[in-house]
């Protein structure tokens, strides 16, 4: 059985950065409501589940953070406002695209001691520019806000406090929640202190459901928000039905099915009128487009909707 949400908060205390980072949360919530713009909570990348206090060995999952971190730049694009809640080390707006030796091999050193010069390879200058251009932007206007987590209770604390700051925002609030959260885990009470022990034979772990956030998320903590859930599965006939059931289940507007290894290409849209696709074909991918796109310009005619429709 899954535990209650409230015992969850209950029996894990927040982590210790967490004072500061609702602080900050709080900040730059309420210096953009004065502006007015559209706001959006990206959640972003996977949950850690510790097997010790003491953590050396955890429990740990696919997500890279593409999907997250790619839709903050088209939301960035739109002109919302956005808090990018991702796992820390997971892919980051902008930085994404010169992951690994990228960005090396696009630079050129000139060793001539204290003249020592660095400078972009003429042809990658094309590449590099445009994205650091709108880097840049996006800093300069204070648009974008980047809090980290790395386990599922750091999630679950950031993700109330979070909402606590975007419910004044009302309808014009988006949560667009692609984070793939763990589903299991070890109760804080049940874990060891210390690293477990090889010698000690073969540990049996016993794990626990963890209760869904979406149900407080959508009925108490940001009641009049546009929400948006994520559904991964790896079996095709189950995609929707499940997609279907969250939507039921939780009330909101909208779930976005993917399966796993099509997620960059295909996801369906469920509404509770009805489902679509938004697909992107194997030019399109070769021509370095992102299905992200596609799927954030259809989430804010969703959204745009909502707002028109709200009383708030
Ligand atoms: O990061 P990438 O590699 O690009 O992959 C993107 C993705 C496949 C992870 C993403 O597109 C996706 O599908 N994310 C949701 C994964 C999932 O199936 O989540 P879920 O069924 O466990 O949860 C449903 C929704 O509730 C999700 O939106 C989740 O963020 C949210 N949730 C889940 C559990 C929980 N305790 N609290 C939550 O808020």
């Amino acid at each position: 059985m899954a535990s209650h949400w409230e015992d969850f908060y209950a029996t894990h205390l927040p982590p210790p950065d967490f004072e500061d980072n609702r602080s900050i949360l709080k900040e730059f919530c309420e210096r953009h409501k004065k502006i007015g713009q559209r706001i959006v909570l990206i959640t972003s990348g996977g949950t850690t589940v510790p097997l010790e206090h003491n953590t050396v060995r955890f429990v740990d999952n696919f997500s890279a953070g593409t999907r997250g971190a790619a839709s903050a730049e088209y939301f960035l694009e739109h002109g919302y406002t956005v808090i990018f809640m991702h796992r820390l080390k997971s892919l980051e707006p902008f930085t994404r695209h010169f992951n690994g030796q990228k960005l090396m091999d696009m630079l050129e050193l000139d060793e001539r001691g204290p003249n020592t010069s660095i400078t972009v390879k003429p042809d990658s200058v094309d590449v590099l520019a445009p994205v650091l251009a709108r880097y840049k932007h996006a800093q300069e206007c204070g648009r974008i806000l980047y809090i980290n987590f790395t386990t599922i209770s750091d999630y679950f604390w950031l993700l109330r406090a979070a909402c606590e700051c975007l419910a004044t925002f009302e309808s014009s609030a988006l949560l667009y929640l692609a984070a793939a959260v763990s589903d299991f885990y070890v109760p804080s009470n049940e874990m060891p202190t210390h690293k477990i022990q090889s010698g000690s034979g073969v540990p049996n772990i016993q794990l626990q459901l963890v209760p869904k956030l979406l149900a407080p998320l959508v009925s108490l903590w940001v009641p009049q928000a546009f929400v948006v859930s994520f559904k991964l599965e790896t079996d095709e006939h189950i995609l929707i039905p499940k997609a279907r059931s969250a939507l039921n289940n939780y009330k909101h507007k909208l779930v976005i099915g993917n399966i796993l290894q099509t997620r960059s290409s295909r996801v369906v849209f469920v509404t509770p009128d009805n489902n679509y696709e938004v697909v992107l074909t194997r030019e399109q991918q070769l021509n370095g487009m992102e299905i992200e796109d596609g799927i954030v310009s259809n989430v804010i005619i969703s959204h745009t909707e909502f707002m028109k429709n709200s009383k708030y």
